[in-house]
């Protein structure tokens, strides 16, 4: 699609969309309930109270604050609803332009909207997912169109490396040098993935972002494939995603209709091509080298590496892997330049990151933070602190590759370098607030159960280690420990970590070593015999 035929577009969407009065937005993401039964019932609203000229129903993304859900937002005056229910059509409709309706408003100042930085999730709870001509009009595929009529690859690579982006997958590489050595390997072609296999329990950032704002995406890849010289595009998503994989197989289409995909992309010497593998709901098919082979068709087993993807990928030839937020990033960093991103976050962690806030805080949902940012400031003011009565025990981080951070390090900066210091990682961005009614060791009992049903089985000290320290765990749960289970559960652990093939078993031991650093205590209080106390003794 040529510029002209751009602008077309954006003009006659912009005229179509400036006819409208009042615009109500109406979530459509999987935390709010009911959506769809709610715009429907808007819509009829309007219809009986003839305001079909004046009003327009839209289908958005995730608002952000789920737990409020469901959500509805009125333009313009930027009025938001909450815990709207089909019943309630009416009366919203016949309030538009008077007063706002006081029993379902969220205070305009509310800290968890205005504390946030929004710089991927900008366009989420904000445009129809599935709408080119809302994503044009946003802003949409002009970064594209930057980066093909004026920037050459090596000028991309040099601004993402100048960027100082980390891969928001969980291990935090820096892209640009990923980016740098695909372009310059040997091999065609050369290959594109977007991992958004997102195993992690409790983790809902790459599924939001994808059913939110699917073209972003898109564009993400685009431009990645152009730097790195890529021809061919996959998306590996798990089928438990059905509502991204359907609003992704309709923005591929429109993508291509569009030539915004396929041969000489926007009238460029570009051709890329996008398709979609679903996978089965393996954790550990999230691994790069496990994904691979998935799309290759083989069971999703990993490999040592090197070589890395990078270097020899899918098919034996040259692959680019990133996460699903590291290409979200993309279009923005490209729009405002390297220095944005690199003024944002600290001085080893840029930019923002976005976060599934759950657990025992008011306000949960995907959040969105600059890097930096301390975990006080997310829990006490974007999360709304504790619900009633209940204290902050630790905040867990990373998921199951990753710890408990406890009550008392709360002033921790959230940034790779400080979490992995206290033995957590920042992951691909899980965040459980835990409070003093639950037990340290039952957590950990929960992911060590989940890696252990997770590891593939491949390599003996994750298959049979796993199992091994799940099992010792329940000891611990059943009051029927000994110290000599402590030390083994301790020697378990860094065996594991030192000796397993891929970062599954590597990692598994996280949660159980940073509960044991800063809860040593309730282990303790679960071993039957006097000796623990003794331990604990001066
Ligand atoms: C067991 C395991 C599961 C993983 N799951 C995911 C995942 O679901 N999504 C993801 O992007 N990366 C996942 N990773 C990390 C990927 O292997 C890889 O590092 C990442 O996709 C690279 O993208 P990035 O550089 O943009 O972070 C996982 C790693 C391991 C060891
Ligand atoms: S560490 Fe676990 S998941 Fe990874 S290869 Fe070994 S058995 Fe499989
Ligand atoms: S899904 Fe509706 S606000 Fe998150």
């Amino acid at each position: 699609m040529h510029r002209e035929k751009i602008d077309r577009i954006i003009t006659e969407h912009r005229q179509f969309l400036d006819q409208f009065n009042h615009h109500v937005f109406v979530c459509s993401g999987l935390g709010c309930p009911r959506n769809d039964e709610i715009r429907r019932a808007l819509e009829r609203a309007v219809q009986t109270q003839h305001l079909q000229d004046a009003v327009l129903i839209r289908k958005v993304g995730c608002m952000g604050l789920c737990s409020a859900g469901p959500l509805v937002l009125i333009q313009p005056q930027e009025l938001m609803y909450q815990g709207v229910q089909p019943e309630d059509a009416e009366e919203i409709i016949a309030s538009l332009g008077k007063s706002p309706i006081q029993r379902l408003l969220l205070p305009a100042d509310l800290a968890f909207f205005t504390r946030q930085h929004k710089n991927v999730l900008r366009l989420s709870g904000r445009i129809d997912p599935e709408s080119l001509p809302d994503y044009l009009v946003a802003g949409g595929y002009q970064a594209l169109l930057k980066t093909l009529a004026t920037l050459q690859p090596p000028d991309i690579l040099r601004s993402i490396q100048d960027s100082g982006l980390r891969g928001r997958g969980g291990a935090g590489y820096p892209t640009g040098l990923k980016w740098a050595t695909v372009a310059k390997a040997q091999g065609s072609p050369k290959y594109l993935i977007c991992n958004a296999d997102e195993g992690d329990p409790g983790a809902f950032m790459d599924r939001s972002l994808l059913e939110s704002t699917p073209h972003a995406i898109l564009e993400g890849m685009i431009m990645a494939a152009y730097a790195v010289g890529a021809s061919q595009g996959f998306i590996y998503i798990r089928a438990e995603y059905p509502l991204a994989v359907q609003r992704l197989k309709r923005v591929i289409r429109d993508a291509e209709q569009n030539n915004l995909l396929g041969h000489s992309i926007c009238g460029s010497n570009l051709n890329f091509h996008i398709q979609i593998r679903l996978g089965a709901g393996a954790f550990v098919c999230g691994e790069e080298t496990a994904l691979i082979r998935s799309i290759e068709g083989k069971r999703g087993l990993p490999r040592p590496r090197p070589p890395y993807p990078a270097e020899k990928g899918l098919w034996g030839c040259p692959t680019l892997i990133n996460n699903v937020e590291t290409y979200a990033n993309i279009p923005p960093l490209i729009t405002h330049g390297p220095e944005w991103c690199a003024n944002l976050g600290t001085d080893k962690s840029r930019g923002t990151k976005v976060f599934a806030l759950t657990g025992r805080v008011r306000h949960t949902g995907l959040i969105e933070v600059p890097m930096g940012m301390r975990l006080r400031e997310i829990v006490d003011d974007i999360g709304g602190g504790l619900t009633e009565g209940h204290t902050l025990k630790a905040v867990q981080t990373g998921g199951p590759s990753g710890g408990c951070i406890p009550a008392a390090l709360l002033d921790t900066p959230v940034s790779y370098e400080s979490l992995n210091e206290l033995g957590s990682i920042m992951g691909s961005g899980g965040m459980i607030v835990i409070d003093e009614t639950s037990s340290m060791v039952d957590i950990v009992t929960y992911f060590m159960a989940f890696c252990r049903d997770e590891s593939c089985g491949k390599c003996t000290p994750c298959r049979v280690g796993t199992a091994q320290i799940h099992n010792l765990l329940i000891k611990f749960q059943n009051h029927r420990a000994t110290m000599a289970d402590l030390e083994m559960l301790e020697w378990l652990c860094d065996l594991l970590k030192n000796t397993s093939l891929c970062g599954l078993g590597q990692s598994a031991p996280n949660p159980v070593l940073s509960a044991l650093r800063f809860f040593r205590r309730e282990f303790l209080d679960c071993i039957a015999t006097e000796q623990a106390h003794e331990e604990v003794k001066p």
